[in-house]
Parts: C-alpha cells; sequence; structure tokens
C-alpha cells in the first residue's frame, strides 16, 4: 500500500445506525494494514472540543465545524481521517464537500423505525417522551443524503460486509490506499 495524502471518510446517519461501529471497524482494518487512520466520534467530540454545545441548529453546524477543522489538520499530514456524526443538514454536508480536503461522504442508512427499535442508548423512548428535545429523526430534521460518495444499508448488512464495500471503494482511489 503505497503512501499518499489523507481523506476523510464521513459517516452521516441517525443516531443508531451504525455510523460508530462501522467507523471503528474500519478504523481497526486500516490500522491492522499500516496505514495511519484516527476517528473522530460524535460522542467522544462533544465530551471535548464540542463541550458546551447543545443540539440547535446552530450548536450543531458549530460543532460540524470544529470536527472539520481538525479532520483538515490531520488529513493534511496523510492521515485517514474517518468522522463519525449525525451530520444531519443538507447545509452541512455542503460546507463538508467545499471546506474538507479529500471529502468522501458515507451515508449509514436505516430506517428511523428500525433505529428506534435499537434504542441502544435508550435516547429514543425519551425523545418519544419529550425528556430529549430536538432530537434527530424525532422533533429534529434528518435531510437524507442525496449525494453521498458510499451508501452502506446497516439494517441488511453485516458491519464486515459494510466495511469490505468501503474498502473496495477506498481501493480503487489511488489517492486514498
Ligand atoms: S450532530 O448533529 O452531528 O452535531 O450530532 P453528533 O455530534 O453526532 O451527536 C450525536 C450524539 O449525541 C447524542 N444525542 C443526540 N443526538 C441527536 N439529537 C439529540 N437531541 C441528541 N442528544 C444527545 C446521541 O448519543 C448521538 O450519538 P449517535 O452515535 O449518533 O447515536
Ligand atoms: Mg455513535
Amino acid at each position: 500500500m503505497e503512501s499518499s495524502s489523507g481523506s476523510v471518510l464521513w459517516f452521516t446517519g441517525l443516531s443508531g445506525s451504525g455510523k460508530t461501529t462501522t467507523a471503528q471497524q474500519l478504523f481497526n482494518r486500516l490500522t491492522a494494514a499500516g496505514r495511519p487512520a484516527e476517528l473522530l466520534d460524535g460522542d467522544a467530540i462533544r465530551t471535548t472540543i464540542g463541550k458546551g454545545l447543545g443540539f440547535s441548529r446552530e450548536d450543531r453546524l458549530e460543532n460540524i465545524r470544529r470536527i472539520a477543522y481538525v479532520a483538515n489538520l490531520l488529513a493534511k499530514h496523510g492521515i485517514v481521517v474517518i468522522v463519525s456524526a449525525i451530520t444531519p443538514y443538507h447545509e452541512m454536508r455542503t460546507y463538508l464537500r467545499h471546506h474538507v480536503n479529500g471529502y468522501v461522504e458515507v451515508y449509514a442508512c436505516c430506517s428511523l423505525e428500525v433505529c428506534e427499535s435499537r434504542d441502544v442508548k435508550g435516547l429514543y423512548a425519551k425523545a418519544r417522551r419529550q425528556e430529549i428535545q430536538s432530537f434527530t429523526g424525532i422533533s429534529d430534521a434528518y435531510d437524507v443524503p442525496d449525494r453521498a460518495d458510499i451508501v452502506i444499508d446497516t439494517h441488511r448488512h453485516a458491519v464486515e460486509e459494510n466495511v469490505a464495500r468501503i474498502w473496495d471503494y477506498l481501493r480503487q482511489s489511488p489517492r486514498i490506499l
């Protein structure tokens, strides 16, 4: 695998759609292959550089802008950056397409019904009881991506299959792998 400039694989999708799980496995595979990689996950970001930000439209935009800034810094050094953050609005993804070097959008596609039935963190139940405001898919928008570079179906396909598909995509982009 020859060395090349970095790229930013940006996972977008509903809460519980499998962004983190898929991103983590892709990260493991890149690392095992000796490719320098970093993982920026929404939950970790929000306790560090995104601390204090909430889920209003403005705060979410600010959160995404901060992640984009860090992703660019890392990518500049040839690192494959993997981001997993809901990134719910078209406006954000248009921003990323213009401001993030080597931006590759990965849409973790899974119906709201399935995400809600998984409810790994119990957040959907809270959102339904209105204990959480502005919850993506329930009381805040998730604009379905219409320009994703890769769409993975996290309901019909296993994590390994989706990672393999992304891997194939990366291999066909000489700039990345
Ligand atoms: S965003 O919209 O891209 O800025 O969101 P992100 O930084 O990825 O944060 C999403 C995680 O925060 C938790 N959480 C919420 N998500 C959506 N809406 C509301 N109101 C909310 N409140 C808390 C949730 O754990 C999300 O993690 P994931 O991994 O997506 O389930
Ligand atoms: Mg997650």
